[in-house]
């Protein structure tokens, strides 16, 4: 009798950590499958959320309009900070005067300048990207 209690103490032991470790197992993957899917991509890091969302919503190419619908247009659709403004060719032409054209306003959007962030949030952007996107805004 007391050999059996024991037996199956011993097989309750068993039964609970298999029940502990198959949990775990479990909290994994639901904190996989309700990670976010917009997880904040740092400048010098590989940005893998952004590449699978791209892949996902169709892979290849990004057009301008989807970057700048995306990072730029947050502040230069209605000029926050400072921010030259879409469309005002003006302030974009003045600022390309002074930088050495449109390469030099380039040169700054991947470094960043003073309230513009370093690539304008875009860290997966390629230099001809970004050129395409300030092309598009500033209509140069
Ligand atoms: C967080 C706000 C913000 C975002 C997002 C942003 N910008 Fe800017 N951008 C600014 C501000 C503010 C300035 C003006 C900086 C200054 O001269 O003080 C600026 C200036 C610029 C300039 C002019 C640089 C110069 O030499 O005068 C370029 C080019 C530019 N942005 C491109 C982009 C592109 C391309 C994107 C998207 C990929 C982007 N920006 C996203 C805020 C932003």
């Amino acid at each position: 009798m007391n050999l059996i209690k024991k037996m199956l103490a011993a097989h309750a032991a068993v039964l609970a950590l298999w029940a502990v470790s198959a949990q775990a197992a479990t909290d994994d993957a639901i904190a996989e499958r309700i990670k976010p899917v917009g997880e904040v991509c740092v400048q010098g890091q590989e940005c893998k959320g952004v590449g699978a969302v791209a892949a996902a919503a169709g892979g290849g190419a990004r057009t301008p309009d989807d970057i700048i619908a995306k990072h730029c247009g947050a502040c230069h659709t209605a000029g926050v900070l400072g921010a030259p403004k879409i469309g005002d060719t003006a302030a974009w032409k003045e600022r390309a005067d002074h930088q050495g054209g449109l390469d030099g306003i380039l040169a700054k959007a991947i470094t960043g300048i003073n309230s513009m962030p370093p690539k304008g949030t875009c860290a997966d952007c390629t230099d001809d990207e970004l050129k395409g996107a300030i092309k598009k805004m500033s209509g140069l």
